[in-house]
């Protein structure tokens, strides 16, 4: 997972409620699914209806950290972070393994929240998540991976689920179309992602593709070709019903509504008119819309609590002295923004900081980058613990 380096002008229910006011005769038990099928309507935000699930896989990991604390006012504000609703990545085929567990537990009114993130040569403008399938072997991603992700959707129709369609793709193209790996992967992408958007869409389901965020697509020069790459998607994909728009500083750092914006002093802020992912939801939104795609947002506030922290706005892995920021909700204060929402599961790292390791990438060695961290979604202790006491709100 990583961050175009586009700072630059040029590019840069049927639903039964779930089992509530249990007596002491009758123990809670959580009741996995709606007593029927689940139809989500994507022309609603169906986050004023559903909570995002906290997944027993982030649980765990929290659970497990919880365990190595021995300060015991941290260790219960980190408790309470397992009950926190994030994102679960299904992050290679094998990792589709994690969908039954996770939906084990998800009671009728919460939603399960899902990343699809295999695209064929995967994270092409950086090094740190780079994938398990080679650019070309796009037929093992329809068929190992993304048909067998609708098969689960179909089977557990009485859940509902959130997904969120490959970060960085697209952005990756619309501004770094002059790495090699970029252009190689080009055409696996737009294949891919049109097809994950296609198959994906279920009754149960309500869709968002990854749209960067306002360091990224947000420059002026970036806006137009950045929505008209989005909405050809959801075009090829055949305007798919459950469709609702785009996801915003997934695994990123930026504020909702700083203002200034944490850039604006920074000599080209007058080719970005959206210094904060606020301004930017309701530029690119707008932009999605003259372009034909329906244009909602979820923003990742899941680790943006804290800034001033990045010494350039395209930093983006394991920024130092990071927070935990909002918690997951409905009430944004803007329309066009449907939820705040954990993306990245907080103590996960975005990248190894070992210069000899293969998808060592030099923004994980950067002076703003945390030291040392582990491979991309490997859990990092030190950095978890740095988040809750950085939290913002705290815990
Ligand atoms: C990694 C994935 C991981 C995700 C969430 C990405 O940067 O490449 O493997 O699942 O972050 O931590």
């Amino acid at each position: 997972m990583k961050f175009s380096k586009s700072a630059t002008l040029a590019f840069a229910a049927t639903a039964v409620a779930a089992p509530s006011a249990t007596t002491k005769e009758q123990p809670s038990k959580r009741q996995a699914g709606c007593a029927s099928a689940v139809t989500l309507d994507a022309s609603t935000n169906v986050f004023k209806k559903y909570t995002l699930h906290a997944n027993n896989f982030y649980r765990a990991e929290v659970e497990e950290a919880v365990n190595l604390l021995s300060d015991s006012s941290l260790a219960s504000a980190a408790a309470k972070v397992a009950d926190v609703g994030s994102f679960l990545w299904l992050d290679t085929i094998a990792n589709i393994a994690k969908f039954e567990p996770a939906v084990a537990d998800v009671p009728c009114n919460e939603i399960l929240g899902l990343v699809i993130y295999d695209l064929p040569g995967r994270d092409c403008a950086a090094k740190a998540s780079n994938g398990e399938l080679k650019v070309g072997e796009l037929n093992r991603y329809k068929k190992d991976y993304i048909d067998v992700i609708a098969a689960l959707l179909k089977k557990h129709n009485k859940t509902a689920f959130a997904l969120i369609i490959e970060p960085d793709s697209l952005p990756n193209l619309v501004t770094n179309s002059d790495v090699q790996a970029c252009k190689n992967s080009a055409s696996g992408y737009r294949d891919g992602v049109a097809y994950a958007l296609k198959t994906l869409n279920l009754p149960n389901v309500v869709q968002y593709i990854d749209a960067g965020h306002g360091g990224w697509l947000g420059w002026d020069a970036n806006l137009k070709p950045g929505a008209e790459e989005l909405a050809k998607a959801y075009k090829a994909a055949g305007s798919p019903k459950q469709f609702r728009g785009f996801a915003t500083n997934v695994a990123g750092w930026n504020s909702w509504d700083q203002s200034p914006g944490e850039f604006a002093s920074a000599s080209d802020a007058k080719y970005n008119s959206c210094q904060n992912e606020k301004t930017y939801v309701q530029t690119f939104g707008a932009r999605l819309k003259t372009a034909g795609m329906p244009n909602h947002a979820l923003v990742d506030t899941g680790r943006n609590g804290v800034t001033g922290l990045r010494e350039e706005w395209g930093n983006w892995c394991n920024v130092n002295g990071a927070g935990f920021g909002v918690r997951p909700t409905a009430n944004t204060g803007l329309e066009l923004a449907d939820a705040f929402v954990w993306i990245k599961p907080g103590g996960e790292s975005d990248g190894t900081s070992d210069s000899s390791a293969v998808r060592y990438d030099s923004f994980c060695g950067k002076p703003d980058a945390f030291q040392p961290s582990p491979e991309a979604g490997q859990w990092n202790q030190e950095y978890f613990e740095m988040l809750l006491r950085n939290a913002n709100p705290p815990f």
